[in-house]
């Protein structure tokens, strides 16, 4: 994703042995970066195989763990979606400190399993069923630390040594529980109302955990891609 890079040129020079050299950007040119990422967003989360990038949209996690200090909140069978349609905000590599930095912003809805019980926004609350959310206008922000090492062909790559990241709700997001209080409608309702108005404050309360886990798997296939692919493909510098 982060190929201000040149996915985009590196998979078509796999197809045409015919670098197209464009989409190449030197170390300081952010808005080169910003173009590049943007176009190559939809070819990377689809998976590059033969880079070791697996398919990102959509993407599935066996269990997340979302519980928070007043909630137990264990999801199962997760599915991703909508990752395609992330648009790059920024990206920028500072090569002096051998960062890389990107600004996403995403809808995505994810569908799972829940199990939960404990307190959320302060209701008293408990269930075990489906949970659909969909998300709106997430920014969020990625920051990496890169390292350079020789790869198995010799040439320098880059590695991912360390990364961070933060989220940002631009708009309402919703979150739906099914089955709350085990299909109780007396219980359920009061707390459906209080939930189908506070999408955000529960993705803020106990969302955080899922969004890290989303984040790692991206900057997993990263590690994997740059790995596969030498410095030299993916720079001007
Ligand atoms: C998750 O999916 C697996 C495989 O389809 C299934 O066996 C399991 O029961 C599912 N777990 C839950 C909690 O739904």
């Amino acid at each position: 994703m982060l190929s201000y890079l040149l996915l985009v040129s590196v998979l078509v020079t796999v197809i045409n042995a015919d670098p197209v050299t464009f989409l190449k950007c030197k170390g300081d040119d952010d808005k080169c970066a910003k173009e590049s990422t943007k176009a190559a967003i939809p070819i990377y989360t689809a998976g590059i195989p033969e880079f070791g990038v697996e398919t990102l949209d959509p993407v599935f996690f066996k269990n997340i763990d979302s519980s928070s200090p007043t909630l137990k909140l264990l999801l199962d069978n997760v599915t991703v979606k909508g990752l395609r349609n992330c648009i790059a905000k920024k990206a920028q590599r500072d090569a002096k400190n051998s960062k890389l930095f990107l600004r996403i912003q995403c809808d995505a809805t994810l569908d799972g399993h829940y199990v939960m019980s404990g307190r959320l926004l302060v209701l008293p609350i408990e269930g075990n069923g489906k949970v659909h959310v969909d998300l709106k206008k997430a920014v969020i922000d990625v920051n990496m630390d890169i390292s350079d090492k020789q790869g198995k062909d010799g040439k320098n790559h880059w590695t991912v040594k360390s990364w961070s990241h933060t989220y940002d709700l631009k708009d309402r997001s919703t979150v739906r529980f099914e089955n709350l209080f085990n299909g109780n409608r007396v219980l359920g309702q009061a707390a459906e109302g209080v939930i189908a108005q506070s999408g955000n404050e529960i993705i803020r309360e106990v969302g955080s955990p899922v969004i890290k886990t989303v984040v790692a798997r991206v900057v997993d296939t990263i590690h994997h891609f740059f790995e596969a692919v030498p410095t030299e493909d993916l720079t001007l510098d």
